[in-house]
This record gives C-alpha cells, structure tokens and sequence, in this order.
C-alpha cells in the first residue's frame, strides 16, 4: 500500500491546503479511493470511507489515519451504496463526528470480466446498481452538505482565505467511449455514472458546488487491473505498449487528479470528464489494416498504399 507522501502525492502540492475539511468517500478502501483518500488527508483533511466489509474498511481508515499525526479518518462498514437510507445515516454521522462533509468521492464499483452471452439481467443490474444507482445514493446523501460548505467557501475565482469546499468527484472509466467487449454492463453503468455528474455540475453549479469525473486508465497494482487482465509476461508487455505512454500509471496520478478537482487550481473546472489514462482511450481505433500500434510507428514500418510524393518524415 503507498504510504510515504512521494508515494501519494507529487510535491507541487502545499500541506495544509485542506485543513480542517472533510472528505466522504465511497469504496475508499480500495485500491485506487483510499490513495485519493490519503492524499487528502496528507494535505491537512479529515476523511469518512464507506464500504462493504466492515474489517477491511475499518483496518482502511486507521491505515490512512497514520499519514497524518492529529488526523481523523472515519472507516465505516456495512455500508452498502445501493441502499439510499444507509448512505444518508452515514453521511449524516461523518458531519456530526467530523464537523462538516466539504467534499465526496463517489468510488464504489463493482466489475467483472463477461460476454452477454454469459451476462444474466442480474448480472447486469447488481453492476448499474452499484455503479450508477450507488453513485447517485452517494450524491444525494452528501450534497446537502456540499451545498453548505460551498456557501462557506464560496468559489469566486479568487484565493479564498478559508480554501475550497462544495465538490463532488465520481470515479469512472473509458469503456463506453469506444465500447469494450465483455465490459456491456460496466460500460452502460458508467455512461450512467457520467451523466448524474454532469446533471449535478448543472444544476448545483448555481449553489456554487462543482461535479466531475475523474476517469482512470490502467493503474499498476490496482485490484482491477490485477484481477480484470490476464498476468503473462507477453499481455503485460502488449497491454503497456497500447498505451500512447507505453506504461500503465501510479495511483498518485489518480490522487494528483483528484487533488487538482478538490484545490484552487481546479475552481473553474466544472461538468468535466478529467481522463487520467496516458491517452489509452484514444487507441481504441489505432489498430488499423493490419497496422499494428503502436509497432509501425517505432519499428518504421512503412505504410503501404500512401499517395506518391507524401514522404516520411525523419523523426
Ligand atoms: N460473470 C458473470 N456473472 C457474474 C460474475 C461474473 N464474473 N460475478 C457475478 N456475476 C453475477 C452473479 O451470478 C449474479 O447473477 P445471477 O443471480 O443471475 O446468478 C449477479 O452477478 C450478482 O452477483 P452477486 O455475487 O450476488 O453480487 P454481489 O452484490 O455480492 O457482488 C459483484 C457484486 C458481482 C460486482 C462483485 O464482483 C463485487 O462485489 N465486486 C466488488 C469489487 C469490485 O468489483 N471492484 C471493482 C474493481 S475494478
């Protein structure tokens, strides 16, 4: 697990920033959630993580506590994001033992490799329920709270002495912008997810709340990467390559991501997908005719069947 500020964070963020606010955060003993989480609370924050498992979730919360001598990190389990009433007790008891709920992830997810045809409507309803259903629960349990902070920290464009406050940042992923195969009901949960953060930038915008996405490519060391992706030598290798950058990310540039949304730097950024994935989306069409990318852009290959006189240009 990171722990170390290097780890976390890049060093162009100043401590305290977050003094004194509260961060709630679905699915924040995950992989990816509870770096965001730590971050937050490394730059002077208190934190809530929600989740299923209560031992997982708890053990979480004291973990991140540790980056921070005098920090306050909640861990509350049993909390299951699909049930609205559950979502709202909890969101009310991070504001009483906290003192306020300033800003929210909506983190939880639920995924799984499968075809349609292996795909029941069960299946594919517990993954939108999760996903979608859970992350409007999360929104609408913290946004009276949101609203609160934001009138207090009011978000003007200029330096506030008391910081930032008043926003909500959903996690997503890039699935449903090219379509993915075995991904169907993981990609119309996130164009869900999507959507319910851009009606709120719309409509709590004028409270002065902002709402984002933050969309994570393929994180090294994550669960998901770990248990969605097959771990030969020969995929890792091939699944490095398809990204533009040719390596996967850190966790600390999802925290990076989420640190810039939460700060001063990202007070004008509002109803924003904040792709985080090296420009992996993109590839999506970049295997083309028998092409294969990005090893006939470095290999020099030649492309066949380009019109007389256009040369190549020497790189
Ligand atoms: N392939 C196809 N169907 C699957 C499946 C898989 N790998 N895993 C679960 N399902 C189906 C189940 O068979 C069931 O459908 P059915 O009633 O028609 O048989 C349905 O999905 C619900 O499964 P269940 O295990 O009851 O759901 P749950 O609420 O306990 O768990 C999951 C939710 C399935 C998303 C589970 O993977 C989970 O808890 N994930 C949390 C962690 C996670 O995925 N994080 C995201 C990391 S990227």
């Amino acid at each position: 697990m990171p722990a170390t500020r290097d780890q976390v964070l890049s060093s162009v963020w100043r401590d305290g920033i977050f003094k004194d606010k509260v961060l709630f955060c679905t699915g924040g003993a995950g992989t990816i959630c509870s770096v965001q989480v730590r971050a937050f609370v490394i730059l002077g924050g208190n934190a809530c993580i929600l989740g299923r498992n209560v031992e997982k979730t708890e053990r979480m919360a004291k973990d991140i506590a540790s980056s921070r001598p005098g920090s306050k990190v909640l861990g509350l389990g049993a909390v299951d994001v699909r049930d609205a009433e559950a979502l709202a007790k909890a969101a009310e008891r991070c504001a009483k033992e906290l003192g306020s709920i300033d800003f929210a992830i909506a983190g939880a997810a639920g995924n799984f490799l499968a075809p349609i045809s292996q795909l029941s409507a069960n299946a594919f309803k517990t993954v939108m329920d999760i996903d979608a259903l859970g992350s409007y629960n999360t929104a609408k349990a913290t946004l009276p709270y949101l609203v609160e902070s934001a009138k207090k920290h009011r978000n003007t464009g200029k330096a506030q002495p008391t910081g930032t406050g008043g926003r909500i940042i959903f996690v997503s992923a890039t699935f449903h912008y090219t379509g993915k195969p075995l991904q169907a009901h993981v990609a119309a949960a996130k164009a869900a997810v999507d959507q319910i953060a851009h009606s709120i930038s719309l409509e709590f915008g004028p409270l002065g709340v902002t709402s984002n996405v933050i969309t994570p490519g393929p994180i090294a060391g994550t669960e998901g990467m770990e248990r969605l992706s097959k771990q030969d030598d020969a995929t890792l290798k091939r699944s490095k390559a398809s990204v533009p950058l040719g390596r996967w990310g850190e966790v600390k540039e999802i925290a990076d991501a989420t640190i810039y949304l939460f700060s001063e730097a990202g007070s004008y950024v509002n109803g924003h997908a904040l792709v985080a994935d090296g420009g992996q989306w993109r590839v999506g069409g970049a295997d083309m005719g028998g092409f294969q990318y990005p090893d006939f852009l470095l290999g020099g290959e030649i492309v066949s069947g380009v019109a007389k006189g256009a040369k190549k240009t020497k790189l």
